[in-house]
């Protein structure tokens, strides 16, 4: 039963000041405060944002004791689908467990961007492009919303390292935060409008996220019209008077009481007014009651079905990284024995550590897995110690099998402490007895494949004496399975990099500034992240941003624009052509990349600005259609403090990795923005020259001064073309 707009401000009138201040904080770990004598309810929020993790009661940790819960693939993974409708499957099967479990919240989707591979979150974020994570997390939030159940889109915002994280300033220039950094939540909350946002640990620009006007009012009140709840991040208020004011609504976990009397205290001196503890108040009613409006207390959850589901999703996140001579799918006609290799055969690492840590229903490894899809003979041989990064002990027995076997699948990658929620790694690689392990077996067999779990970018110093390397990330409970039936064929890879492979961490963007220090952290590459930087520096990554292979092959044509001149406010519609020229059945992302090519601005090389995964036949054509509008070929000009697409020439990129665009068309785009002078004493004469309206003025000016000058002071200067001459560049 829906609760009116009316019965709100009833309950509202009827609250006491006492009633009204408990409620900006929650009740305990995982549960707001309910108002039984009015009838507010309590809402379970629990984490996300791949699984469950539900704790047996809101008061307890739910670590070791969550209930068991389906362990989907993690961010890194999902995004590498680079698939709306497989993001939005996953949520819809997330409702339907917390329905299961009596939870109202998930506190997910993590969609912070990745500035550097380091991150230890990166496994539980989707992306390096804003663009990209903000559509897979809209999506992800309406496959869960639209069964009843609330989202929290975290961390807001720029909390994009673990190390300090709740005292690391992230400063940030207005136009990087803009369209870096803010549009993957403005994406995800105008197509999907998440129940809550959840506000960061660190501070940005030097104000708590959990107390920062900026981001609380400016943008997310003020600017998207954000009408949702704001949650902190557990344990991250310091200033809770700025922030109620800023725009916090409720503080997790419940804090028992302790931020009372400095709250009562401001709003007896007019610190804060009562008008604005209402307005916080009353949307965590009107989000308190929805929560309950679609519980379902007979909903029950199919676990061996969502195991299955689990399966497919991580069977379309795997990134065919490298696949010399068709060396991958393993078929009895191309080898008739295989040798698996490594201990994450038979332990699988599925998720990553911290908040997000699931219990898993059931879960798979590869060992016997693969055993299962294959007909021919395969050994095993761990290979390496999990628990002893160099322990090369167990080498010699790995090589041994390798060379009596037609391929060797080694399966490498990062252990379970190597990343995580809470710190940072210090350097991309996997543990040294893995790479001797791998160097030491391509040596004896030339048909070694490389099968990958980690849930960030690891550097590969050995990928040329391999000639095949699928990344399976981590890959949730069913990932072995998928993994087992990838290898075979079963399964089409189709997943394509949502984050950069850097050859080495110098080549990254914030190698200079990051994790930051004394309290610090700038963001000094500006909007130069991820590909941005690689492209702008001509630096070659190892692997590229959207990049992976299929064991079918996909070709792009027959591109169309709508128009070759655009003017502001018009949308541009663009049409290519993909035929799957392959033998195989697959998937491929088409992107779509947007190239300025004169601006006022240094701009990245392209921007990623639509994207489309699409399953083909062989032989089968399709055709996408895009549509592109003003903000996709816009700026944000600190300046004039707003969104500006320049007149000009513009390309459109599209092809299926950022480095490989061939299908390329060019428009021209008509401003129609009057740019406010906004002159003052500083305005140089260039600038009163670039303005069409100051122009003559200019001149003028500049004629006389001439002309008043003695011959032997300006020369022959009055003689050159002033125009271009005194004003060139
Ligand atoms: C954690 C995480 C956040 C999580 C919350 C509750 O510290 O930063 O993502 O949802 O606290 O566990």
């Amino acid at each position: 039963m829906k609760t009116t707009r009316a019965d709100i401000e009833e309950i509202l009138q009827q609250l006491t000041l006492d009633e009204k201040i408990s409620l900006v904080s929650g009740r305990d770990a995982w549960s707001t405060k309910p108002i039984e004598r009015l009838g507010v309810p309590s809402v379970w929020v629990a984490d996300g944002p791949h699984g469950l993790r539900r704790a047996p009661e809101t008061y307890l940790p739910g670590f070791g004791d969550q209930w068991p819960s389906t362990c989907f693939p993690t961010a890194s993974a999902l995004a590498a689908s680079w698939n709306v409708d497989l993001l939005k499957t996953t949520g819809e099967l997330l409702a339907k467990e917390c329905l299961a479990y009596g939870v109202q919240v998930i506190l997910g989707p993590g969609i912070n961007i990745k500035r550097s591979p380091l991150g230890g979150r990166n496994f539980e974020y989707f992306s390096e492009d804003p663009v990209l994570a903000g559509e897979l997390a809209a999506a992800y939030i309406n496959g869960v919303q639209q069964h009843g159940v609330g989202t929290s889109l975290k961390h807001f915002a720029c909390n994009s390292q673990e190390q300090n994280r709740m005292v690391v300033s992230s400063n940030v220039d207005e136009r990087t935060l803009r369209e870096i950094y803010l549009t993957n939540f403005e994406i995800a909350i105008d197509k999907s409008n998440p129940w809550t946002v959840m506000a960061a640990y660190n501070p940005v620009n030097g104000d708590d996220a959990t107390a920062n006007p900026f981001l609380l009012t400016d943008i997310l009140q003020t600017e998207w019209q954000y009408d949702g709840v704001v949650l902190s991040d557990w344990v991250s208020v310091h200033l809770p008077v700025k922030a109620i004011k800023a725009g916090l609504h409720i503080e997790m976990p419940g804090n028992d009481g302790v931020h009372v009397d400095e709250i009562k205290l401001a709003l007896e001196t007019g610190a804060l007014s009562e008008t604005t503890l209402d307005d916080r108040v009353r949307d965590s009613l009107v989000f308190a009651f929805k929560a309950h409006e679609q519980a379902d207390p007979t909903a029950h959850v199919d676990h061996e079905a969502h195991h299955q589901e689990a399966e497919a999703i991580a069977a379309d996140c795997f990134v065919l990284l490298k696949n010399d001579h068709n060396a991958l799918p393993l078929t009895p006609e191309k080898y008739n024995s295989v040798a698996l290799i490594g201990e994450f055969a038979v332990k699988p690492r599925f998720q990553g550590n911290g908040s997000s840590e699931v219990k898993e229903t059931k879960l798979t490894n590869l060992k016997d897995e693969l055993a299962q899809q294959i007909s021919v003979p395969m050994s095993y041989s761990s290979g390496y110690r999990l628990d002893d990064d160099h322990d090369t002990s167990l080498i010699a027995e790995a090589v041994k099998q390798a060379q009596q076997a037609e391929a060797a699948i080694v399966h490498v990658g990062l252990p379970q402490h190597y990343e995580s929620e809470g710190y940072d790694r210090k350097h991309l690689h996997i543990p040294p007895a893995q790479v001797a392990l791998i160097e030491a077996v391509s040596q004896v067999q030339a048909n070694t494949i490389v099968v990958l779990t980690n849930g960030a970018p690891i550097d590969m110093p050995w990928h040329n004496n391999v000639p095949a390397i699928l990344e399976t990330w981590l890959p949730g409970q069913a990932g072995a399975t998928a993994i087992a039936k990838t290898l075979t064929g079963v399964y089409n890879p189709s997943g394509k990099l949502p984050e950069t492979f850097p050859v080495r961490l110098e080549d990254t963007p914030c190698f200079l500034d990051f994790p930051g220090l004394d309290r610090k952290l700038n963001f000094s590459e500006g909007v130069f992240v991820g590909y941005r930087w690689y492209d702008a520096r001509k630096i070659e990554p190892l692997f590229p941003f959207g990049h992976g292979l299929s064991y079918t092959q996909f070709e792009l044509s027959d591109l169309s624009i709508s128009s070759q001149k655009v003017t502001q406010g018009d949308a541009l519609t663009v049409q290519v052509k993909v035929t799957n020229s392959g033998i195989l059945s697959g998937q491929e992302v088409v992107q779509l990349y947007v190239h300025d090519t004169d601006s006022r601005l240094p701009r990245p090389e392209k921007e990623l600005k639509r994207f489309a995964k699409i399953q083909l036949a062989p032989g089968e054509t399709k055709t996408l259609e895009f549509e592109l509008n003003t903000r996709d070929l816009s700026y944000f000009d600190e300046q004039q403090g707003k969104w500006l697409a320049e007149s000009g020439d513009f390309e459109i990129r599209i092809g299926n990795s950022s480095q490989h665009t061939p299908v390329i068309g060019k428009f021209t785009y008509e401003s129609a923005e009057v740019l406010p002078l906004g002159f003052d004493v500083r305005t140089t004469l260039r600038e009163w020259v670039a303005n069409e309206e100051t122009k003559p003025i200019a001149y003028d000016l500049v004629k006389d001064f001439f002309m008043t000058m003695p011959h032997e002071i300006v020369g022959d200067l009055w003689d050159f073309n002033i125009k271009n001459d005194f004003f060139m560049d």
